[in-house]
Formats: C-alpha cells, sequence, structure tokens
C-alpha cells in the first residue's frame, strides 16, 4: 500500500490477518485531518500530549499505550461519521468508556486511536409506565442513579466504579457488581441498544418493550462484545422501585468452608436478599492498613466475613434480624454487626470495596476475576493457596460476590519480591490457577471480560469451534478489523 503524507501503513499497527494492513495514525502530522472533512466541530478532537496521556493509560496501570488522537463525539451522527473514515481509511480504533476496566482492553496498545464516549452523555428519558431509562452511552452510572432515585426508581446495576464507569462500557463488559444474585448482570437490564458498526451503519433498536419476539435478538451480539463489534452509542435499560429500606450486616466466620452454608441459608430465609459479598481475613488486613478510617467491627478476627444486604419495599423488617440471630445461635456464624444508621452501612461497605484500591496501594497484583460453582469455593481457595505458596514473596488475597460464586483472586506482590521479579511470574501464575479453574469447572472471567489480559487464555472457557464463530462474527461485522484490535481474540 502506498504512503500518503502522515501516514505509515503495516507492522506497526500490526497487519490484520484477514484483510490486510491498518493505517497509522502518525502523531507528527496533524493526526486530525483525516477526520476535518467528516467532522468540522474542533471539540470532537484531543491531540495535545497532556490531553492524550490520560486516554492511554488503564485504571490498573498494568496497561499503557500512545495514540496520536482522541475523538470525543457527542452524537450517534458523529460516532457514524468518524467511524465510516476509519473504516474506509483503515484506521484502528480503541473505544473507551471509563476506562475503569479491568483487563487492558480500553486503552491503545499499538497507536490506536481513542474514541472516547465521554460526551455523549445525555440521560434522554424516563418512561414510567414501561420502567425504564434511555441513556447515552457516555453516561456515568452514578450519575444514572442520582437520576433515578429523584424520580423514585434505582438501576440495579452498582458496582465500586461507579463514579467513573459508563453505561456503554458496562454494556460492552456484561458488568456483574454487587447485585447480581437479586437482578442480574447488564444483560438482564438492556431492553433496547443503539450500535454504529465499524463502517459507521447505525443498527438502532431503542425498544422499550418487554415483549418482542421478532427474529434474532441482536442487542446479545454486543452486550459483553469489548468494543470488538461496534461503538454502543444509546440504551434503554430497565429500572426498579427504589428500595424503602436497605438492611446491612457483616458476619464473621470461623471457618471458611463455612461460606457455601452461609449463602444457602440466607438465600433461603431471606426473599429480599440483594448482596452477599465475601472476603477473608487478609483482605479486610489490608483495608485496614491503608486506610486510616477503615476499621474491623469485630473484637476478633475471623476467618472469614460475608456482608449481607437486604433491599425491600417495606420499612425495616424484624425477618433480618431474626435470621442472623438463628445463624448465630446454631453457629453459622461467630459474630454478627448490624449496621444502624446509613453512614454505618456505607463504612462495612467500605472493608469490601475498599479492597481494590487497597491492593493498588500495596503492590502490583495478578489479578484474576473467576467463577466456581459457589460450593466448591473453599476448596478452590485451599487449592490457590497451595498453589500460591511455590512463589515466595507473592500473597494471594481473596474476596467477591459470594452469591455468584465470583471470586476476584489478586497475587499480591510482597515486599522481597523487584517489581520485575513478579511481573516475570504472570504466565507461571496464571496457567496453575486457570488449569484448576478448569478442574472445578469454572470461568476464567466471571465479569470482566476478556481484554487482552485474559485473551490467550480464553482456550480455557471456550471451545476452538466457539472461539471460530466469533472470529467469524468479527470478520463479518468488522471486515477490516479497525475496531479494538487485538482485545478479546488473539491477532
Ligand atoms: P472502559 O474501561 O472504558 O472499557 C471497557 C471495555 O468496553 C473496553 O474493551 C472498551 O473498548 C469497551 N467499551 C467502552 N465503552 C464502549 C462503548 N460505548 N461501545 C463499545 N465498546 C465500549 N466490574 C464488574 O463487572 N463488577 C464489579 O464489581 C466491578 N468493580 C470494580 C471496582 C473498581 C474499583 C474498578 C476500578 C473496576 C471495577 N469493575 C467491576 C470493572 C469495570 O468497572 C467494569 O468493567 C465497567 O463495566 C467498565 O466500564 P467503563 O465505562 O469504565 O469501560
Ligand atoms: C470488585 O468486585 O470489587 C471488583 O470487580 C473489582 C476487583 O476485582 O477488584
Ligand atoms: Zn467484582
Amino acid at each position: 500500500m502506498p504512503e500518503a503524507a502522515g501516514i505509515v501503513t503495516g507492522e506497526a499497527v500490526g497487519v490484520n490477518r484477514y484483510f490486510g494492513s491498518l493505517l497509522k495514525v502518525d502523531k507528527m502530522h496533524d493526526p486530525r485531518s483525516h477526520f476535518e472533512d467528516a467532522i468540522a466541530d474542533p471539540a470532537v478532537f484531543l491531540d495535545t500530549p497532556e490531553e492524550l496521556s490520560r486516554y492511554g493509560r488503564d485504571w490498573t496501570g498494568r496497561f499503557q499505550g500512545e495514540t496520536p488522537l482522541v475523538l470525543r463525539p457527542n452524537s450517534t451522527e458523529q460516532v457514524q461519521a468518524l467511524l465510516a473514515v476509519c473504516h474506509r481509511k483503515g484506521i484502528a480504533v480503541v473505544p473507551q468508556g471509563g476506562n475503569t476496566g479491568l483487563v487492558g482492553g480500553s486503552v491503545p496498545r499499538n497507536g490506536e486511536v481513542v474514541l472516547s464516549l465521554s460526551r455523549l452523555n445525555a440521560i434522554e428519558g424516563f418512561d414510567e409506565p414501561s420502567a425504564s431509562v434511555t441513556v447515552q452511552a457516555g453516561t456515568v452510572l452514578e450519575t444514572l442513579q442520582e437520576f433515578l432515585a429523584g424520580k423514585g426508581q434505582m438501576f440495579p446495576v452498582d458496582l465500586g466504579a461507579r463514579g467513573s464507569c459508563q453505561i456503554g462500557g458496562m454494556i460492552a463488559t456484561n458488568a456483574g457488581g454487587i447485585k447480581v444474585l437479586r437482578y442480574g448482570h447488564m444483560r438482564e437490564q438492556v431492553l433496547g441498544l443503539e450500535v454504529v458498526l465499524a463502517d459507521g451503519t447505525v443498527l438502532s433498536n431503542l425498544n422499550r418493550l418487554r415483549k418482542n419476539n421478532t427474529g434474532l435478538d441482536l442487542k446479545q451480539l454486543f452486550i459483553g462484545s469489548e468494543g470488538i463489534l461496534g461503538v454502543i452509542t444509546r440504551a434503554v435499560l430497565r429500572c426498579q422501585p427504589a428500595p424503602a429500606q436497605r438492611q446491612t450486616a457483616l458476619l464473621g466466620l470461623e471457618r471458611v468452608d463455612m461460606l457455601p452454608a452461609v449463602l444457602m441459608r440466607l438465600r433461603a430465609a431471606l426473599a429480599e436478599l440483594s448482596s452477599l459479598e465475601f472476603f477473608l481475613k487478609g483482605a479486610l488486613e489490608l483495608v485496614c492498613a491503608r486506610f486510616d478510617d477503615a476499621r474491623d467491627p469485630f473484637a476478633q478476627p475471623h476467618a472469614a466475613y460475608v456482608l449481607v444486604e437486604c433491599e425491600s419495599g417495606e420499612p425495616a423488617s424484624v425477618r433480618f434480624h431474626e435470621v442472623l440471630a438463628e445463624a448465630l445461635e446454631d453457629g453459622a456464624a461467630a459474630d454478627a454487626v448490624v449496621a444502624q444508621s446509613g453512614a454505618q452501612a456505607e463504612a462495612l461497605w467500605f472493608l469490601r470495596e475498599g479492597i481494590t484500591e487497597a491492593i493498588s496501594k500495596t503492590g502490583l497484583t495478578h489479578k484474576f476475576d473467576v467463577t466456581v460453582p459457589p460450593g466448591a469455593l473453599p476448596l478452590f481457595m485451599e487449592g490457590i493457596r497451595d498453589l500460591a505458596a511455590r512463589f515466595e514473596g507473592v500473597r494471594p488475597v481473596f474476596y467477591g460476590h459470594l452469591g455468584d460464586g465470583n471470586l476476584h483472586l489478586n497475587m499480591v506482590q510482597g515486599a522481597s519480591l523487584a517489581d520485575a521479579a513478579f511481573r516475570a511470574l504472570e504466565e507461571e501464575i496464571t496457567e496453575p490457577v486457570y488449569a484448576l479453574v478448569v478442574d472445578f469447572e469454572g470461568s476464567i472471567s466471571a465479569e470482566h471480560g476478556i481484554g487482552v489480559l485474559k485473551r490467550k487464555y480464553l482456550g480455557y472457557s471456550r471451545t476452538p469451534d466457539e472461539i471460530a464463530t466469533m472470529r467469524a462474527i468479527k470478520a463479518l461485522l468488522d471486515p477490516r478489523g479497525i475496531l479494538n484490535p487485538g482485545a478479546v481474540l488473539e491477532p
């Protein structure tokens, strides 16, 4: 392919396996000039080094890359026009939402242009009879939560990154979070979706109907597609009535192997159970060590902790207290504290939600987000402890969403291990962890997705035929391979 001024072809961005070379937008040669015929609005373009740098680094700091240009459309039409140019010229694009993803899929890795959805952030309408809200993709989760609270409603997917993550990113990753056991993932909330395909075609189905069986449900393809099949621009989401009441408690357990029994007991006894989270002793110690205002509410340490919350339409239920009292009497739990106020509930939640940040304040980490059948969690964690013991200077930290069997295992760097030596262990640690996941009939990604971090391990959870079908769908929808190249599927 001939080189035009300011454009370098070929290897620097990798060669698309199916359809030839992608073009590299040269940061030295007026990168925005490629797009100016299509879009006149200067606010769409960012290209100074200071502006670009924050789009090139992910939340964990593990993935970093450079981009020559950030595109910030504020309408579906602008997304359409920009992607049409990228498709025509073969310019690779990484869609980026709140950039809180934990698998490296939201940042450029090879000089790609970043397409940020942050300016496409209007809440377009709330429809009470259908209990649905229509939002643009760049709407931040917390903004939506606040908007719906003002309408006596709530959005039922919630997670620790709520202040930054965007609805488009959450749909693209099929985010889970702290209420999946009651309300499901993002997938269960999406009624309608608008997506711009790689060539600029707009697939718009802003459906508000609960019942609409009219052929293939195309939106399902894009939920969890991590930016490789299309750019999500708008969505219609289900809402729930805001709960009149939240009851929150923390249980301390004598042994880790008591976790499944507590799960079964609370799930059976509490019809309004909305969250059931867990962490082990080491995780609580880390939060208390890293944050001055975090405090272990118990007099004695416990092997495991379960955070339980009920959301109900009724004022305070005595049932919650009765169920916890029974659990203490029977020895299912060793101790319990019940939050007496919103502030106390928040303090208990911080012990769970602060773990991710406490880890990043401690050192580097090899991050895992796996599921196993919940009954097998204790045995699985025992297997992980044995495995971790083989690596000096590596400490396993265990926490996650008990109700879903979702363990966020972090293999955290100890002080005795230098950064390079710790990083070099990545494969040596990852392979046996995933082999154990397979032995336990689990999944290598519960809720964070595959991104770049796990793409070479996809075969642990998907068959060769499934992966080949994914590639065929990718080739159909993005024939030039411009959308998030190298995410999910290995180049
Ligand atoms: P980004 O990080 O910007 O992007 C994620 C992926 O989606 C990338 O591949 C990107 O290319 C693609 N993408 C983004 N926007 C679009 C779009 N509009 N169209 C097409 N593709 C797009 N995740 C959970 O599931 N559960 C949790 O409990 C949870 N807790 C977290 C807690 C913390 C403290 C942090 C930092 C992260 C947590 N996460 C959790 C991970 C993360 O917040 C989610 O994956 C979230 O859904 C990502 O949204 P985002 O807008 O930040 O997307
Ligand atoms: C969580 O549930 O806290 C997250 O998904 C983030 C993490 O894995 O640390
Ligand atoms: Zn999680």
